[in-house]
C-alpha cells in the first residue's frame, strides 16, 4: 500500500513537471482537455483548427500516446500535447494557475456491469471534484454510443452544477478510432453554472 501511494505520488510529481513545460501562460492559463484520448484522432485534429487553444490529451495506455504524438507531427501542431496520466492523477497535478476551458470525453469505457458501474468516469463526486478545476462557463462534452450509459450520465449531470443539453453534432467533428467502430452514438454538452 504505501509503496503504491508512493508510485501515485511520483507520477503527480513527474505530471507536474510536464504539465509546467507546457507554457500554458501564452494561451490565457486556458487549457482543452481530453480524458482517455485513445490515439489521438480527434483531439490532433481539433488542435490542427483551433491552433490558438492549448489542447492536452491524456489516456492511460503509452502506446495511444504515441499514436498521438505521431498525429501531432504530421499535423506540425506545437499546441497540442499528449499525455500519459490516470484523469485523477492529473487533476492532483493541475497548477492553481490553470483551468480547464473545455473538456471532451468520447467513448468512455462503458463498465456494462452493474457491480462495475462504479468504475465508469462519469459518477457526481467526478463532475464536483474537476469542476474545481474549470474556467467559468467551461464546457464540456461526452459522448457514447452505450445508452444505458448516456442515461446515467444525463442523471447525474441533472443534479450537478453542470447544466447539460443533448446535441446532435459538436461544432467541430472529427471521427474518433471508436466513432469509426461504433457509428451510432448520443452526445451531450454540458456547461458549468455560475
Ligand atoms: C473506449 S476508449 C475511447 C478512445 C477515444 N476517446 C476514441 O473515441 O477513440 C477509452 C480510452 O479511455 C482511456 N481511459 C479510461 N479511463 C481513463 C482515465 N481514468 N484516465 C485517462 N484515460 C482513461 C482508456 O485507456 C482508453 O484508451
Amino acid at each position: 500500500m504505501a509503496l503504491a501511494l508512493a508510485r501515485r505520488a511520483a507520477r503527480v510529481e513527474n505530471l507536474k513537471s510536464e504539465i509546467a513545460a507546457l507554457n500554458y501562460a501564452d494561451f490565457g492559463n486556458k487549457i482543452t482537455f481530453e480524458i482517455g484520448c485513445g490515439k489521438g484522432h480527434y483531439l490532433s485534429a481539433y488542435g490542427a483548427a483551433h491552433k490558438g487553444e492549448l489542447c492536452v490529451g491524456i489516456d492511460l495506455i503509452s502506446s495511444r500516446i504515441r499514436d498521438g504524438m505521431r498525429k501531432n507531427e504530421k499535423l506540425g501542431n506545437a499546441n497540442v500535447h499528449f499525455l500519459k496520466a490516470y484523469s485523477s492523477e492529473f487533476l492532483d497535478a493541475m497548477p492553481a494557475d490553470l483551468k480547464f476551458q473545455k473538456i471532451f470525453i468520447f467513448f468512455p469505457d462503458p463498465w456494462p456491469k452493474k457491480r462495475h458501474h462504479k468504475h465508469r468516469l462519469i459518477q457526481p463526486e467526478f463532475l464536483a471534484e474537476i469542476k474545481k478545476y474549470c474556467a467559468p462557463g467551461a464546457e464540456m462534452f461526452f459522448r457514447t454510443d452505450h445508452g444505458e450509459y448516456f442515461e446515467w450520465a444525463r442523471e447525474i449531470f441533472a443534479s450537478s452544477d453542470w447544466q447539460f443539453s443533448e446535441i446532435d453534432r459538436l461544432e467541430f467533428e472529427e471521427v474518433s478510432q471508436f466513432q469509426r467502430l461504433l457509428p451510432n452514438f448520443q452526445t451531450l454538452r454540458a456547461v458549468l453554472k455560475a
